[in-house]
């Protein structure tokens, strides 16, 4: 994909996350300095690499395009742009409960280094869920 069409990128993560964000969102985003996407068909990432650190802002891939490896390129490419942007960690918030995610990360060589309780709201009176803050050194 060249640059990213914000529509399908929106459309990718309203079917990944229960409160997707607008193409208007991610183009705010996008707006801040040392952001940037990398996408594919059916995924992207959005990272951030700022003063010698980065992070994962968002990390999509539809329904239909999942244990393809997808999320794994995805995180490596934006591991990559981030160190040429001098960033030497790359962090990132995920839910306790997100089994995915978590081992996408964990297989990658992040590390959990914090939790934050109860970062998560959840409907349906359900407890909300702690986020753990992962990170991965970019210089290894
Ligand atoms: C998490 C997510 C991005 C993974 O995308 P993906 O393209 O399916 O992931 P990959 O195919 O690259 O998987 C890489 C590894 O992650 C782990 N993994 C991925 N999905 C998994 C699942 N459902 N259960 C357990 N492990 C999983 C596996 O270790 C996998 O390697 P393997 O397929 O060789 O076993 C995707 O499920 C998604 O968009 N989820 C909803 C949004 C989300 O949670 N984003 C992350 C927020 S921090």
């Amino acid at each position: 994909m060249g640059t990213p069409d914000l529509q399908i990128l929106a459309a990718v993560h309203a079917q990944a996350f229960d409160h997707g964000w607008s193409a208007a969102e991610i183009a705010s985003l996008l707006e801040t300095p040392g952001t940037f996407v990398v996408a594919e068909p059916e995924g992207f990432i959005l990272a951030r690499a700022l003063a010698g650190e980065a992070e994962i802002i968002t990390l999509a891939v539809a329904p239909a395009a999942r244990r393809r490896g997808m999320a794994r390129r995805l995180v490596e490419a934006a591991a990559v742009r981030a160190m040429a942007l001098q960033a030497e960690a790359l962090f990132l918030e995920v839910a306790d409960d997100n089994v995915a995610a978590l081992g996408l990360y964990r297989g990658l060589g992040f590390e959990v280094v914090g939790r934050r309780r109860g970062y998560y709201a959840r409907g349906n009176g359900e407890p909300a869920v702690d986020a753990l803050v992962m990170r991965l050194a970019l210089n290894s």
